[in-house]
This record gives C-alpha cells, sequence and structure tokens, in this order.
C-alpha cells in the first residue's frame, strides 16, 4: 500500500515534543518544514546528524524552513539526549535549537512508513529509518527520501534540495544533475521555445539531442538570488 505521495497533504498529527504538545499544522504555520528521524537516542549516527543539523540550523532559518526531528524515544530522554548533541558540538550551555518529537509507541512511526525493518531494539522492536520530508507552505509534501538507519545523511544535500524546492515552486524551471544556487537551470520540457525566450529575457541555451531539446534558462545568480534571498 502506498504510503504518504509527494503532493500529498502532511498529516496534521499531535504529539508530544520537548517544546510540548504541539499540532503539526499549528507547528508549521506558513513556514517551510522539514521532519526528520532518528532510530534511537544516544547512538553515534544519530548524534552525529543531530549536531551537524543544530550546526547547521542558522541555514534552514534564513530560507524560512521550520526544522523538526522525531525518533521513539520519551520526551525526557529526547531533552537528555538534547543536551548531550549540543555538548557534542561544544555548545554545551546554549538549547538544541528544534524540537525532538517523542513518538515512543511508534504511531507516527508506523503511519508515516519510517520503519527500518532490519534493525531491531534490544526488545525485538524496529527502530526508525532516517526519514526526510520537506513539507511546502501549503502543506503538502515536496519531497521524501527514506535511508536506512546504518546510513547518515548530507545536510548539505538537504540544504540544497530545499533550494532547488523553493527556486522550482516560484519559477518555470527544473535543476539539473549537481545544480547549486547560481548554476544554469533548465526550462522545464512543457514549455515552447517561444515561452521560453519569453520567460528568459537574457536568453535561453537549447541543446539539440538526437531525439530532443534541453533548453537551459539563462537565470543569472542575481535573479537566483532574488527569488531565494539568502
Ligand atoms: C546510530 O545512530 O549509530 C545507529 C542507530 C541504529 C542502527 C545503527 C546505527
Amino acid at each position: 500500500m502506498p504510503g504518504l505521495l509527494l503532493g500529498d497533504e502532511f498529516p496534521n498529527f499531535e504529539a508530544d515534543t520537548t517544546i510540548g504538545r504541539i499540532k503539526f499544522h499549528d507547528f508549521l504555520g506558513s513556514s517551510w518544514g522539514i521532519l526528520f528521524s532518528h532510530p534511537k537516542d544516544f547512538t553515534p549516527v544519530c548524534t552525529t546528524e543531530l549536531a551537524r543539523a543544530a550546526r547547521i540550523s542558522d541555514e534552514f532559518k534564513k530560507r524560512g524552513v521550520k526544522m523538526i526531528a522525531l525518533s521513539i524515544d520519551s520526551v525526557e530522554d529526547h531533552r537528555n539526549w538534547s543536551k548531550d548533541v549540543m555538548a557534542f558540538n561544544s555548545e554545551a550551555e546554549s538549547p538544541l535549537p528544534f524540537p525532538i518529537i517523542a513518538d515512543d509507541k511508534r504511531e507516527l512511526a508506523i503511519k508515516l512508513g519510517m520503519l527500518d525493518p532490519d534493525e531491531k531494539d534490544k526488545d525485538g522492536m524496529p527502530l526508525t529509518a532516517r526519514c526526510v520530508f520537506v513539507i511546502g507552505p501549503d502543506k503538502k509534501m515536496k519531497l521524501s527520501i527514506l535511508y536506512p538507519a546504518t546510513t547518515g545523511r548530507n545536510f548539505d544535500e538537504l540544504l540544497r534540495v530545499i533550494d532547488s524546492l523553493q527556486l522550482t515552486a516560484q519559477q518555470k524551471v527544473a535543476t539539473p544533475v549537481d545544480w547549486k544556487p547560481g548554476d544554469k537551470v533548465m526550462v522545464v520540457p512543457s514549455i515552447s521555445e517561444a515561452e521560453a525566450a519569453a520567460l528568459f529575457p537574457k536568453g535561453v541555451t537549447t541543446k539539440r539531442c538526437l531525439l530532443g531539446r534541453n533548453t537551459c534558462g539563462t537565470l543569472s545568480s542575481e535573479e537566483t538570488l532574488k527569488i531565494n534571498p539568502h
């Protein structure tokens, strides 16, 4: 049975977190959101991930993205682990800059398809995988990534995909392989060459292939920055 699909409204779940009980849509407000899950508190890979997420939390803030983590432990464990994570960053006096959802009954993990059948706790219960959901201001799911518990994520890639999602939400463009802000973007294939020329007055470059065409819009880095002003 398919779980949550791109474009689906993200469930407005209620949950206990390190900042109290939340209703997810109220927590998001009109912001973008990123929800990332972890297998277990106090585990090494998870600690490196949360520590990195904390160190670059300003980058998410600049992009207007609210962060929230999740794992299958209690609020009390999460609060203690948050202190450990900040100590790992040599910032023991600062709070973790985002909340963690306590999914100790695995209700959300099951509902959102986040369990990793290959990784179990000491009681033989499956742990959560490393899921990422990016949710748009319209509360619809814009991206999902699912890694097994044994593979840590790349948070630079998460910022990069958010840049692409936010740009392509506003312009009829797509971002090519390994794109970074400021690089050329592609004109979406459904747009004709005439429309593309009107949309990109500074010009487009078209590369003809054997059976199709690839039109590259010269959306300059200044224009990209105007859309994505960080
Ligand atoms: C970890 O975070 O180190 C981890 C958690 C579950 C399985 C494997 C590694």
